[in-house]
């Protein structure tokens, strides 16, 4: 069904992610029938001009980007556009709030979502602002609801101020807190592999499963984000945030129903089940790296130090691989190894479960091979969506042999996603008021608390090891994990088949 009536408030409409990314959502949504006619577009934005001017720019914008190439999206656009308002004003200023306030009066319908598509040091401001001018007030029963994206603060101190002062000026259930990795179809399909599956849940526990490893490579380097990456790094733009939705999703506990709250609980309990590192033991389960100058992808590339924006004596990392522990009955002693970067061998975003040995393996080994390769569960989170299954059998011939192979299943034989953003979800649910894919000011508190050793740590000085551009990281993250005996998956490593 269609989302209720509402007016969607974007704060920064003249900005770069209006047009990359929330219009075409919207576009999306049209044309799929989740959102009708009643949808209403509120720009706000600093540049002086009336929505004429919001229009051309969009339509330019749209002209080139393939998000209305086919007839049906060029037609939602159309009707989209129409409905579609601009005021133009400084959103530190109450004018302006005034300005949407009468606006707001007047439309169709009172509902609202605000979206920030500002800098995050204007979110409790823009917060204050609309609370201040009665725009969260949801007495009169329609909705009042704010959507933000990370980051949620810097470390745990700031996470902490930014959720107190959002909570001052709205409640809890008004704010919709975005991590997109929530908007992929693989991510909120773990829940349903695990809880829907017997033979997958039933062995859900350091029973079976020996280790667990979250990997997000990127192919893409810092490029043009130099500014906003220099001060961020790879551990605050994708570990708490990305990576321990992904962990998360993981390790929680089955949800007695799944509502937004109980899904919620789950998660924010597994989060804060992360072990609290002490100096020592942060100095032993994280290394951090930053990419050198080299070939990657067909051009050379400068080394992190000396691209666009970025001080030639930064220690901001740009891979950081860290081996976590999750404190519960179910992970005792399973460890859990993360790793992310820029500028590596490939796009990757995987989860990796590798299961314990069978207990007793009596075949006649022909191949020399010292063990039966463990099974594994491979989530391909991206690309290439799926799922594989890594089994053991026996290979055809009078000579009993063992053979490993891997049941694949990928998205794009079974199904027909069609063309999306990714935030299609997220914006469904924000207009329909289901939080589940949000999150919550426990859970993000908790993920900063569970890395704020590494912070520490690496604010006393020291600095990335190189690693070479194409590579899968520093030698240093092959170091940690072959401590404990074992070594990283690598992508597109499938049994019976070469690696890429
Ligand atoms: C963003 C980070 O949140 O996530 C980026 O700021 C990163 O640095 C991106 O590239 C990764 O998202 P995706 O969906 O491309 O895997």
């Amino acid at each position: 069904a269609p989302a209720p009536p509402l007016t969607f408030v974007i704060f920064g409409a003249t900005g770069d992610l209006t047009r990359r990314l929330l219009i075409p959502t919207l576009i999306n949504m049209t044309h799929n029938g989740l959102v009708g006619e009643d949808l209403h577009v509120l720009g706000i934005g600093i540049e002086p001009g009336n929505v004429e001017m919001l229009l051309e720019r969009l339509d330019a914008f749209l002209k080139t980007s393939g998000d209305i190439e086919d007839q049906e999206r060029k037609a939602a656009w159309q009707s989209l556009r129409k409905r579609i308002s601009y005021i133009s004003g400084d959103f530190t200023q109450n004018a302006v709030y005034k300005s949407i306030a009468d606006y707001l009066s007047h439309a169709p319908s009172a509902n609202a979502a605000f979206y920030f598509a500002v800098p995050p040091s204007f979110f409790g401001d823009i917060a204050e602002k609309l609370s201040e001018n009665g725009l969260t007030d949801e007495t009169t029963g329609a909705f009042r609801r704010i959507a933000i994206e990370k980051p949620f603060g810097h470390d745990l101190a700031s996470a902490q101020a930014l959720n107190a002062r959002l909570l001052n000026h709205a409640e809890e259930s008004q704010i919709y807190r975005i991590d997109h990795f929530l908007g992929k179809e693989t991510v909120q399909n773990i829940m349903t592999t695990r809880f829907a599956n017997m033979m997958i849940e039933a062995l859900w526990n350091n029973n079976y499963i020996d280790h667990v490893q979250i990997t997000a490579a990127e192919l893409v380097d810092v490029g043009l984000r130099g500014k906003f990456y220099d001060a961020t790094g790879a551990l605050r733009d994708m570990v708490p945030n990305h990576l321990f939705q992904l962990l998360a999703m993981v390790a929680m506990e089955p949800p007695n129903s799944f509502d937004a709250e109980s899904i919620r609980n789950e998660k924010a309990k597994v989060l804060k089940a992360l072990r609290h590192y002490s100096r020592e033991e942060a100095t032993q389960n994280g290394v951090r790296g930053a990419y050198a100058a080299g070939p990657l992808a067909g051009r050379d590339l400068p080394a992190y130090t000396e691209t666009a924006d970025i001080a030639p004596d930064s220690d901001t990392e740009t891979f950081v691989a860290l081996k976590l522990l999750v404190d519960t009955w179910r992970w005792a002693g399973v460890p859990f190894y993360l790793r992310t970067g820029k500028a590596m061998k490939t796009r990757d975003t995987e989860v990796v479960i590798t299961f314990r040995q069978v207990p007793f393996a009596q075949f006649p080994r022909h191949d020399s091979r010292p063990q039966l390769p463990p099974n594994r569960l491979i989530i391909q989170v991206q690309p290439d969506e799926g799922l594989d299954m890594e089994i053991s059998i026996k290979s055809p011939g009078l000579v009993l042999k063992t053979a490993p192979i891997s049941l694949d299943f990928r998205y794009a034989d079974r199904f027909d996603i069609g063309k999306q953003t990714g935030y299609e979800s997220l914006f469904y649910e924000l207009f329909v008021g289901d939080q589940t894919l949000f999150q919550r000011a426990d859970g993000i508190e908790a993920g900063w608390a569970a890395v704020q050793p590494f912070l520490d740590l690496w604010a006393e000085g020291g600095k990335p090891d190189p690693y070479a551009p194409g590579s899968m990281g520093p030698a240093c993250a092959d170091e940690l994990i072959g401590r404990d005996g074992r070594i990283w998956h690598q992508p597109g490593d499938k049994p019976g088949r070469k690696t890429v």
